[in-house]
């Protein structure tokens, strides 16, 4: 299930974020995940089983009312078993109202959700 961030999990959520090819770099990681943090409009979400094996980093747009996945990440043990799908499907049922788009990072997956 798709759970919110919370500081106790930062040290896993920078794990998960780090396998973002835009996230490689320790500097702009801890930038990213303070964002995360601190900006309202920057929400941070994980996927837990039994353990939390997926992140995903969303920006609220008020002005055209999307929700733009900026960050997609899933634990490499547990790739191509449906998860990332799973959690745009999660956020998708979570914010019916809202219009669920990728940006240049995530559209490559995202895009495959369509169905999602
Ligand atoms: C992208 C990612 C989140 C997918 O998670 P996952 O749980 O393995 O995905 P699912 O099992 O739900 O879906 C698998 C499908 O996604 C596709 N896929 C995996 N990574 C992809 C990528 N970077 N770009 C486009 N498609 C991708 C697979 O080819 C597969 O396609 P199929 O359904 O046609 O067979 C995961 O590979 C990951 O964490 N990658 C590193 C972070 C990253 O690059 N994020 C940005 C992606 S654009």
């Amino acid at each position: 299930m798709l759970i919110r961030y919370k500081k106790t999990f930062e040290k896993i959520a920078m794990g998960l974020l780090s396998f973002m090819p835009t996230e490689k770099d320790l500097k702009k990681l801890q930038q990213t995940i303070k964002e995360y943090e601190t900006e309202e409009a920057w929400q941070l979400f994980l996927w837990k089983e039994e353990d939390i094996i997926g992140l995903l980093g969303v920006l609220f747009q008020n002005e055209t009312n999307a929700i733009v996945i900026q960050h997609i990440s899933v634990n490499p043990s547990h790739r191509f078993q449906g998860i990332g799908k799973k959690m745009v499907k999660a956020l998708k049922e979570m914010y019916t109202d809202k219009e669920i788009i990728s940006n240049e990072n995530t559209a490559a997956f995202v895009e495959k959700c369509d169905v999602c």
